[in-house]
């Protein structure tokens, strides 16, 4: 891979050993994946934010970290929310560790908003190169907001947010980012819909890059659940969601194909993976309206939005139900070993394996039906 001057200083150690870690780290990704060179990138987000996924070790490795990134960079969701785990049912010796983590990231520089949609607090340019982690966040930003980023691991986009670089391979390349398989839907869907098609859909196609043919065009929220669904079960990080020319593959779906709905008798419900937009924050106030909730109903989103959203919080708030920050439903231990009801292809996917709970989707009503017991 060809390095320019500044490259290779930084890579023989002139500004210091973290910094000369993480070009080793790009230079072999690049080496590995054929790059003919780095790139500047517009942004970073970095995934390895619990203390239940990265542990002593994660936290260890961070305390050496010393310096600072060079480009704007987000944090994926931790295992909880900072100010209110006391009511999520964490325990503080986790607390302790996990804000331990925090601050160290905090102390590279990195603004620790805790959200898998950092596209809401500040939305790449078209065309921008980044280095993002979360699966979620890679597939929106790529098809929806035509970003171009890879699926990074945290260590890499670590690596890209101290250089300000990534390597110029993957989804970064025009190549790659061609169709290479059609889905016609020729029946309507709406909301969770696109949830559940995307975690059926990612099990048949995985890792390549499929165009959709909708009967109706779906909003960015379903666009949204839909990347997430198929990032989790294929690996999918680029879709194409409108309608072109059709490749030489083409599947076709059912409606039955599609519904996987179980009703259940949950211990908890959760929605907000990925966290919630305010339209869907609005959509869920409008189902809780004047009702009580009698089953633990939680809803994640980012602060960002949540500081922009009180009064929305307030009324859904009103009803039982709690919102909450900074949290990834799967990575918390608030959810571990209980039995979820959740809205997203994605969460139906990694419950049973990441937080060993028995999971079931329903659509956003059938949930909140199902938290207030109606
Ligand atoms: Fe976000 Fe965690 Fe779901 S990072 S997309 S809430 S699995």
């Amino acid at each position: 891979m060809h390095l320019n001057r500044n490259d290779e200083d930084t890579l023989a150690g002139e500004l210091g050993p973290v910094k000369q870690k993480a070009m080793e780290i790009l230079v072999a990704l690049g080496d590995i994946y054929g790059a003919e060179k780095l790139i500047p990138i517009e942004s970073a987000q970095i995934a390895g934010v619990s203390y239940k996924t990265i542990g002593e070790a994660g936290l260890e490795y961070l305390t050496d970290l010393t310096g600072s990134v060079t480009v704007p960079t987000m944090l994926n969701p931790m295992g909880m929310d900072r100010y209110k785990w006391r009511q999520m049912g964490i325990k503080e010796a986790f607390v302790e560790k996990q804000l331990a983590i925090i601050r160290r990231y905090e102390s590279l520089g990195i603004d620790a908003q805790c959200t898998c949609t950092p596209y809401y607090v500040k939305a790449p340019r078209k065309e921008a190169h980044l280095s993002w982690s979360e699966s979620s966040a890679v597939s929106y930003a790529n098809s929806v907001l035509g970003a171009r980023t890879n699926r990074e691991g945290g260590p890499s986009a670590l690596a890209a947010a101290l250089v300000g670089k990534t390597p110029d391979y993957g989804y970064h390349l025009d190549e790659n980012r061609v169709p290479d398989i059609s889905i016609k839907i020729d029946f309507p869907l709406a909301g969770a819909d696109f949830g559940a098609l995307g975690y059926v859909v990612g099990k048949i196609i995985n890792s390549q890059v499929p165009q959709f043919s909708f009967v109706t065009p779906p909003s960015d929220d379903e666009l949204k659940a839909l990347g997430a669904g198929m990032a989790a079960t294929g690996s999918v990080a680029l879709f194409y969601p409108e309608q072109g020319a059709m490749s030489s593959e083409i599947i076709e779906l059912e409606r039955s194909d599609v519904d996987i709905y179980s009703s259940s008798e949950p211990d908890v419900v959760v929605l907000g993976c990925p966290h919630c937009s305010r339209s869907e924050l609005t959509e869920i106030a409008r189902l809780l309206e004047g009702r009580t909730v009698t089953r633990p109903l939680w809803i994640c989103t980012s602060r960002f939005v949540a500081d922009r959203c009180s009064s929305l919080i307030s009324r859904i708030e009103a009803t039982g139900a709690r919102v909450i920050c900074d949290t990834c439903m799967i990575v918390s231990p608030a959810f571990e070993k209980r039995s979820m009801m959740v809205n997203s292809g994605k969460a139906l996917e990694y419950g049973p394996n990441l937080c060993n709970s028995h999971t079931v989707i329903g659509t956003t009503s059938s949930c909140v039906n199902t938290a207030c017991n109606t």
